[in-house]
């Protein structure tokens, strides 16, 4: 069973925005896939609320009423989303459920250097430290040809955590997100360039590079 983390202290990074399309993501492919919300305003829940019944089926878990519980022994993937505003003891928490860490990050003056004190906070969380969850960093809702995303993509390349894809703002984030769908459920016509950037993720998850060794 894989547990990959979608993470960031500061609010409205696109955590919930990521999760439920790695979720929608994996089920689509066939895997067993649960989603766990630790965000008591249950946006994640929320979004699969709208799920039509005609895609592949993803369980839905309160993780903020009781944690990892209702996810299914059966489950290949669990997706686990969280508040803004996780950090010490919480962070460290989630961080001890998950193997595989995403940290989204928006190109804003404010959000780029919150990002650089999460990353030191996450690097410092034991099991982190000791290399039994690996992270990776997502620049999201970007525009291209941006002096601000050029920044944000300076900084993240230096990180000591690696810097895997680069998502841009679109309307079909918001779009699959009102109606329970994925990024990759949306029709290629529409959605292919937003696909080409989330492969250079998938292909991190798929990897060992996402998974602790042993
Ligand atoms: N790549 C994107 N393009 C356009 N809009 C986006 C993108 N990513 C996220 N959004 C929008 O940004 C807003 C915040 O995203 P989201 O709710 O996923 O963030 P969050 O980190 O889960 O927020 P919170 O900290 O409140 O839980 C939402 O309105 C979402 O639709
Ligand atoms: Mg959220």
């Amino acid at each position: 069973m894989r547990h990959i983390l979608v993470t960031n202290a500061k609010g409205g990074c696109g955590k919930s925005t990521i999760a439920t399309s790695l979720a929608a993501y994996f089920a689509s492919e066939g895997y067993a896939t649960a989603l766990v919300d630790y965000d008591p305003q249950a946006s994640a829940l929320s979004w699969l609320a709208q799920r039509p019944e005609d895609y592949a089926p993803i369980t839905g878990v309160p993780g903020y009423e009781s944690g990892l519980k209702g996810v299914p022994r059966t489950a290949e993937y669990v997706i686990i989303d969280s508040p803004a505003g996780t950090r010490g003891k919480e962070l460290a928490e989630l961080v001890r459920k998950a193997e595989t860490i995403v940290v989204p990050v928006l190109p804003s003056p404010i959000d780029i250097k919150a990002a650089e004190r999460f990353v030191e906070e996450l690097l410092e969380v034991g099991k982190v430290a000791d290399k039994k969850a690996k992270a990776a960093l997502v620049a999201n809702r970007v525009k291209e040809n941006t002096l601000i995303f050029e920044e944000l993509d300076a900084v993240l390349s230096r990180l000591k955590v690696p810097y895997v894809a680069s998502f841009r703002e679109a309307q079909n984030y918001i779009r699959a997100y009102q109606r329970g769908l994925g990024i990759h459920e949306l029709p290629p016509y529409l959605a292919w360039p937003d696909w080409e950037q989330w492969d250079p993720l998938i292909e991190w998850l798929d990897s060992r590079r996402s998974q602790p060794k042993g």
